[in-house]
């Protein structure tokens, strides 16, 4: 995993609670229907105080951090923090002092608190990311909400004539299932020629996937066609694996492809994010999956609209429209914003940890690492990729005699370790196809890898009761024949 020193993540310290007395109320003269302003920083309320690093007094203790997530399910051996991600306890309670506030008088936290907390939060992205503007960074619901603002744009393209009907948009094979949907609904819909680029796993170096994507691109403009859009994972999430995000970006910039989209839904918390280091058109990050933000909410960086760059739109249209997406997503109607509004909270729970964020996610990435070398070994299996190209996730291949056959043993698996063992893993079914498709690596016959996550949260005991559900059911001779199809 690339950790070179990134901008303010680790080091950012800032006041935060949502306490009311500190805000300052502004009321808009240009919107006085909503309390919104024109989004330059200074009619939408004071923006956020930063210190200079401090490093933790007493560093978190391990008795505390249990205490911060004792809310968790403690009979189940957590190790995917990758699917949902996971919220501190005093992260729930900042979020329920904004609710509160919202409901104790609804009209004075519209006008008066709701867009400065939200300013204090993208300001607080804007460091994190290295964005050079508040404005390039909107607060959207997920992923999936950011991937349909930039798909709904590219359609636009190809409905306005600005794209020709077979223009390509390049995507990786293995890009999140809605997302693929996405841009077949958006964009495929809209006369684009979809390619997938195959993505060779098990994988063991960069090159590996550049030369895949190169090919991809090669067959984007052949026939003299263009390609107007690539969108490329930071982090795959099944199988998981780093994306050299910032390597592919750059050929795309060579290769004369118009626009790049990089799917990040797994990168705030988890692996370095600098903007104007990869320097895509779009990225987006989930804040709920390894920045422990309650559920919702992401980021989508996109530079200012200008007449080099183009206009984002969210596709839940409010009176905001018009007024560039910070402002379009900071009003989408009536809801509770609460969960936008406690990352000034999130940046106090994480500078408890030694390091803050950084620190966070270098020990998850060693953990992980040596948690899956201690599968691998145990079952007499491997790493689906090497160390450097996983994040606070990585693949381990199960053992073969388990019989993985099919998306659906993946899911019954999967089930039976979470009923029968207290496990709550994933499982990767590796369709022999996509092996051929790949390389075989001398892995062949193994079609079914686990995806183990590594968060505060997770102790070594989590990481053993999966290894050893494995071991029962090999000892037992089960295999995933043996489940009743339902
Ligand atoms: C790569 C990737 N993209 C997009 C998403 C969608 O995220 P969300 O469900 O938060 O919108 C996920 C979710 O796991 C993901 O892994």
């Amino acid at each position: 995993m690339a950790e070179s020193s990134s901008p303010a993540a680790q080091t950012l310290a800032l006041t935060s609670q949502p306490s009311v007395p500190g805000m300052d109320p502004h009321h808009q003269d240009d919107c006085p229907e909503n309390g919104l302003g024109r989004g330059n920083g200074e009619t939408n309320g004071p923006p956020a105080k930063r210190s200079r690093p401090t490093p933790p007094l007493s560093p978190i203790t391990a008795a505390e951090i249990a205490e911060e997530f004792s809310h968790h399910d403690l009979s189940v051996a957590r190790i995917n923090n990758g699917s949902f991600g996971s919220c501190p306890g005093s992260v729930l309670s900042a979020q329920a002092v904004w609710q509160r506030l919202f409901l104790r008088q609804p009209d004075a936290f519209y006008f008066n608190h709701l867009q400065p907390g939200l300013l204090r939060s993208r300001a607080i992205v804007k460091d994190l990311i290295n964005a050079t503007d508040i404005d390039e960074v909107s607060l959207v619901d997920n992923a999936t909400t950011a991937a349909a603002i930039v798909l709904q744009h590219v359609s636009w393209a190809f409905s306005e004539g600005v794209f020709h009907k077979g223009d390509a948009v390049v995507m990786l094979h293995y890009a999140y299932g809605a997302v693929k949907k996405s841009i077949h609904a958006y964009v495929a819909r809209a006369g684009g020629h979809v390619i997938e680029v195959p993505l060779p796993f098990p994988v063991s170096s960069n090159e590996e996937i550049i030369r895949e994507f190169r090919k991809a691109l090669d067959l984007g403009k052949a026939n003299g066609r263009r390609v107007r859009l690539a969108v490329i994972d930071h982090v795959t999430s099944m199988p998981s694996v780093v994306i050299p995000v910032k390597e592919l970006t750059k050929i795309c910039r060579q290769e004369g492809v118009d626009q790049v989209f990089v799917d990040a839904a797994h990168a705030i918390g988890n692996v370095e994010v600098d903007v104007q280091d990869i320097d895509a058109d779009f990225y987006t990050s989930n804040l709920h999956k390894w920045f422990f933000c309650p559920p919702s909410v992401a980021f989508l960086h996109s530079k200012k609209c200008s007449s080099s760059a183009p206009c984002l739109h969210h596709p839940v249209v409010s009176q905001e429209y018009g007024k560039g997406l910070p402002l379009e997503s900071a009003w989408i109607g009536t809801r509770d914003y609460s969960s936008q509004l406690v990352v000034p909270s999130v940046i106090d729970f994480v500078n408890r940890f030694d390091g803050g964020i950084l620190g966070i996610r270098t020990r998850n990435h060693d953990k992980v690492v040596e948690m899956g070398m201690m599968l691998a070994q145990a079952w007499g299996t491997f790493l689906g990729s090497p160390p450097e190209m996983c994040c606070s996730m990585i693949m381990v291949a199960l053992p073969g005699s388990l019989g993985v056959s099919s998306e659906k043993d993946a899911l019954k698996l999967r089930s039976l370790l979470r009923e029968e063992y207290r496990v709550e893993v994933p499982i990767h079914y590796h369709r022999p196809k996509d092996i051929e498709a790949g390389r075989q690596n001398g892995h062949s016959g193994v079609t079914g890898y686990v995806r183990i996550s590594y968060q505060v949260y997770n102790t070594v005991d989590d990481y053993y009761r999966l290894r050893d559900a494995v071991h029962k059911l090999v000892n037992d001779g089960f295999n995933c024949g043996m489940l009743p199809s339902k």
